[in-house]
């Protein structure tokens, strides 16, 4: 039987294919991966969990298996509007946050309210991957802005904004890219604020890692400059555990929420009430900043050892961008290999990296690559990266 899909569904989708197929690659217990972005399973709070559970059950059984509302549980909505706080954004209400299934789901919501096919959207380039596959759902016709060392490029960035006045929204990952790791500067923050301000754009922020953030000072989320022209989507994914796929939207236009809203309610009714509940109770009972702390810690720990590896064991013209925080480095190999040839050749070695193509809208072959951090040991991270070092020597010898 073949059902005729929608186009949708039907359509070739390259980042879509390219992940499924990596990942697949990286899954199997052989291969030494640093392809994927999962976080390190020793932060996860098991035993804090388990207690939260049962105190949930016990106090709260009845609401918690019960159905519920699209917005969110609203002790955990109070929680989010708060946290903004920290991040330079005051005033935030509860109302404002809408719980979802992930940051994910935030994403598609973004995108089925806001683009019809042909509209202009504007990325950096290059960008996660999951965003592009979510907003190519709805064929927008797609504007990129190049990502430099220090954040994205603002001469470019005002080209594009003044050239598409028609653009509907701008998508921003400012700390702690993915895939590059890397972080706006202050300047250049100010700067895309001061561009973005007053446009027509809907600017969408997206921050699921700047509470990793292990040296230096974070800037502002742009929500703080741009007011209601800016939705702030976030996660408990990075901090807490991703398989609660808890995550938010932080929306202060009225008709947009509404529209979110509304979508919400038909994909999913509302998002997992019972997780809600005792993530809302771990937060209660513990403290998450200790808790981020140790994770950061961790992290840091393991930027720094994969850093040292690097320096050691890649042959020189192989280049990568130190970072401060989240969970990924991002690397160029030299002229004359592709980051696609590297990841086949590496492969075949037993070790996984994630190649750059299927984070931009429109280049391939490209020399840039995208290694993980967080979930593997030191002794992993070692032996995975003296491979990668033979395998780019011999990529580079035969050129
Ligand atoms: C930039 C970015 N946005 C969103 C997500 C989705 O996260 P989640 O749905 O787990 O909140 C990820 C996950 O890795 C990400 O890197």
């Amino acid at each position: 039987m073949k059902f005729k899909m929608s186009s949708i569904i039907t359509r070739p989708d390259f980042q879509g294919e390219f992940t499924n197929s990596i990942l697949a690659a990286a899954a199997s217990p052989d291969i030494i991966s640093f392809a994927g972005g999962l976080p390190n399973p020793v932060s996860f709070p098991i035993e804090e969990m388990e207690a939260a559970t049962k105190k949930v059950l016990e106090d709260k059984g009845a609401i918690a298996l019960q159905y519920s509302s699209t917005p969110g549980y609203p002790a955990l909505r109070e929680w989010v509007a708060k946290r903004y706080e920290t991040m330079g954004v005051y005033g935030v209400k509860a109302d404002d946050i809408i719980i979802t299934n992930g940051s994910q789901q935030a994403l598609a919501m973004v995108g089925a309210t806001m683009i019809d096919p042909g509209d202009e959207i504007i990325v950096e380039d290059p960008t996660y991957l999951v965003a592009l596959q979510s907003f190519h759902m709805y064929s927008p016709k797609v504007l990129t802005v190049t990502m430099n060392s220090d954040g994205i490029d603002c001469d470019e960035l005002e080209k594009t904004v003044k050239e598409h006045p028609d653009a509907k929204l701008i998508y921003l990952i400012p700390n702690f890219q993915n895939p590059t790791g890397l972080t706006y500067s202050k300047e250049v923050h100010d700067r895309a604020a001061q561009i973005l301000k007053g446009t027509n754009l809907l600017v969408l922020e997206d921050n699921p890692y700047s509470e990793l953030r292990f040296e230096g000072k974070s800037n502002e989320s742009f929500g703080a400059a741009l007011g209601d022209q800016c939705c702030m989507l976030g996660t408990f994914s990075k901090i807490v555990a991703p398989g609660m796929r808890i995550g938010w939207i932080c929306c202060r236009n009225d008709e947009l929420r509404e529209k979110l809203l509304n979508y919400k309610a038909t994909a999913d009714l509302h998002t997992n009430i019972f997780c809600q509940m005792v993530l809302a109770q771990y937060l209660a009972d513990n403290d998450i900043d200790k808790h981020i702390d140790k994770t950061k810690e961790l992290y840091h720990q393991k930027a720094q050892y994969m850093m040292d590896c690097m320096r050691k064991y890649l042959p020189e013209g192989v280049e990568f961008t130190p970072t401060q925080g989240g969970m990924f480095l991002w690397a160029t190999l030299p002229e004359g290999i592709t980051a696609v040839e590297l990841y086949r050749a590496a492969l075949a070695k037993g070790v996984a990296i994630c190649p750059g193509d299927p984070f931009y809208e429109y280049k391939r072959n490209v020399r840039t690559f995208r290694v993980n951090y967080s979930n593997s040991s030191n002794e992993v991270i070692e032996k995975g990266m003296r491979i990668l070092g033979e395998v780019c020597r011999e990529l580079m010898a035969k050129k």
